[in-house]
């Protein structure tokens, strides 16, 4: 065989190999994340110039699975995260899963079948990921939660979780009713919108708060359902609490959101929020805050939605294979109506 005649074609060949494996990472419009289907996670892929790489020049290529668009918090969280990646320089493909478990395990499946770099999301509930996550670990894609936890045992299945303590959000809050209640000597009647069942907040908001009212027995819990973290179903709910409890004397909700939609149906009932129902809120998102510096939610917990930079930072780091903690927790504060009015003008959300 003569070597000069066929040398130019192997050269050739060669050359279209490496063209066609050079655009790996494809935008996302097939698998389970395509947004053509209504009930389906709605995908979208954000690019930006420049930026972090992967290796040999290549973008780093982030699927992030949101739980939805139920609140203010996960508005403002949204928007950090496609923010911080457009800054990074990190290609972002964003699925919304409309609040729906099965919605992230196809979004995740996508991202598997696209061979992401890295993979993060917010579980919208805690527990039944362990099978999507083995096929993400399986298929060598790392893993990043952020916002809420799952409940697995297993801690191979993620390299790190970047969000709030839950449970010490729901301590501040107790903390702060059993201060003003200190000197009660009447049982005083709460009830409790919870979060969506089953999610990280919704369970550690109600165990945190939970353990710290228990020192004082006049504070019960007489009512407590879920309101699924929006502001209709928080409205709702209360409604219902209304008309079979005359005498609501706290309302704790899990969310702004909630508790906003429940001022409503307060205000419908005749009552003054804030003075004849004390009002009890986590997020601190620039409604709530406003309705805090109203005095009509008593005292909001803060929840910093504003992930996306920490999520950022972590990305890069797993893709550069250094050590990310295991845990990052996002530091927050709790604000009362006056410290409400003063912070006010300089919320970023
Ligand atoms: O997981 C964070 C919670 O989810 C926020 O407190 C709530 O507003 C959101 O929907």
């Amino acid at each position: 065989m003569n070597v000069r005649k066929i040398l130019p074609i192997v050269l050739l060949a060669a050359c279209l190999i490496v063209t066609a494996c050079g655009g790996g990472n494809q935008p996302s419009s097939g698998g389970g994340g395509g947004g053509s289907d209504s009930n389906g996670p709605s995908t979208q892929s954000t690019e930006s110039g420049g930026g972090s790489s992967s290796g040999a020049g290549k973008k780093i290529v982030l699927g992030f699975s949101q739980v939805g668009a139920e609140s203010g918090w996960r508005t403002a969280n949204t928007e950090s995260i496609k923010e911080a990646a457009a800054a990074a320089g990190i290609e972002l493909k964003f699925s919304d899963a409309q609040q729906k478990q099965e919605n992230q395990i196809k979004a995740i499946r996508s991202f598997i079948q696209q061979k992401v770099d890295v993979i993060a999301f917010s579980p919208v509930v805690e527990s039944g990921w362990e099978t999507v996550l083995r096929e993400a670990k399986e298929a060598g894609i790392p893993v990043i939660l952020t916002d809420r936890a799952i409940d697995s045992d297993d801690e191979s299945l993620y390299v790190t979780f970047i969000g709030s303590d839950f449970v010490e959000e729901g301590r501040r809050a107790g903390r702060w009713l059993l201060e003003q209640f200190k000197d009660a000597t009447e049982p005083v009647n709460i009830v409790e919108l919870q979060g969506t069942t089953g999610s990280a907040p919704a369970i550690d908001r109600k165990a945190g708060f939970e353990e710290v009212i228990r020192e004082n027995p006049n504070l019960r819990i007489i009512a407590s359902q879920t309101g699924d973290f929006t502001r209709a179903k928080g409205k709702e709910v209360m409604q219902s609490f209304l008309q079979a409890h005359k005498d609501i004397d706290v309302l704790y909700a899990h969310n702004d959101d909630m508790g906003l939609g429940a001022i409503q149906a307060i205000e419908a009932a005749g009552l003054v929020p804030g003075k004849d129902i004390i009002i009890i809120t986590v997020d601190a998102i620039r409604d709530g805050m406003q309705a805090a510096a109203e005095g009509k939610i008593n005292f909001i917990v803060e929840c910093n939605p504003l992930l996306g930079p920490q999520l950022m930072e972590a990305v890069i780091a797993v893709v550069e294979g250094r050590e990310v903690p295991k845990r990052i927790v996002t530091e927050e504060g709790a604000f009362t109506s006056e410290e409400a009015k003063a912070a006010l003008p300089y919320r970023k959300y």
